[in-house]
């Protein structure tokens, strides 16, 4: 891999980031999330070539190089303005964000030298007919914040052909409850929730919208960086195994 131009690295380090991202063997990226400790947590294949894998609500796209460096051939979602966000009505920004969401990716991805194909579509609207299917489609912390969970679980479940990792916040109080259920978080200042399931509704969802053999993996608190407390999310994998 080249090295990257002096130019490239100062522009990483003045950009802000979601993810911590080794970009050099001396150079991370200073994010909102280091995700790093937890990657085992999320079973990805620990090879994954010859696999096309979907990386949905890519972000700066950790996950997206992860699985291009494990042998994926990768798509990475998402999109570039905050207003496409499901923001409740009192809160939507009425103007375009200062910073559009893929910055860090396109930064991140002529560093890395990576091939990984960036497209700026919403997960509502992701079709096979544009995309194509995938061996492999990854979802990380993106069903929490929409408002249609079942609509978006519908599309991915369209796109996949084989595999599907999701790990999402769950509701801690009502996972002991023996029913699924959802509480309603729309008002919560502090972020884009509207349903924070729990553990058994995660479950249902994704057997509902078409997935087979769903399972629990894991649960795991993820620290929070810039608001200081850690947010308890679970890993579940499925199959797809009918067309
Ligand atoms: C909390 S971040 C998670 C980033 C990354 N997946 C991870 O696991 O660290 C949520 C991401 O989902 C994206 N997102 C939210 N709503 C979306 C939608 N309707 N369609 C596509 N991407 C969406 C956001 O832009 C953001 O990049």
């Amino acid at each position: 891999m080249a090295r990257p131009t002096q130019e490239l690295l100062d522009r990483a380090r003045q950009e802000d980031w979601y993810h911590s991202i080794q970009l050099t063997p001396d150079f991370v990226t200073s994010g909102w999330f280091d995700l790093r400790p937890y990657v085992d947590a999320y079973g990805l294949p620990e090879r994954m070539d010859g696999l096309r894998a979907l990386d949905i609500g890519t972000w700066d796209g950790f996950w997206a190089f992860e699985m291009e460096r494990r042998g994926a051939e990768v798509v990475a979602l998402d999109v570039d303005d905050e207003r496409e966000l499901d923001w409740p009505p009192r809160r939507r920004p009425a103007q375009p964000s200062t910073k559009p969401r893929g910055r860090g990716f396109e930064l991140a991805k002529e560093i890395l030298g990576s091939s990984v194909e960036r497209v700026t579509v919403n997960i509502y609207d992701a079709t096979p007919e544009q995309l194509g299917r995938f061996d492999v489609v990854f979802c990380g912390s993106v069903l929490i914040h929409l408002r249609d969970q079942l609509l978006a679980l519908e599309r991915i479940a369209a796109l996949c052909s084989d595999r599907l990792i999701v790990a999402e916040e769950y509701d801690r109080p009502t996972t002991l409850l023996p029913f699924p259920v959802a509480r309603y978080c729309a008002d919560r200042e502090s972020d884009i929730v509207f349903w924070l399931p729990n553990v058994r509704l995660w479950k249902r969802m994704l057997w509902t919208a078409g997935f087979d053999d769903v399972a629990e993996r894991t649960r795991f608190k993820l620290w929070d960086r810039t608001r200081a407390f850690y947010v308890r999310h679970a890993v579940f994998h499925a199959r797809k195994n009918r067309t």
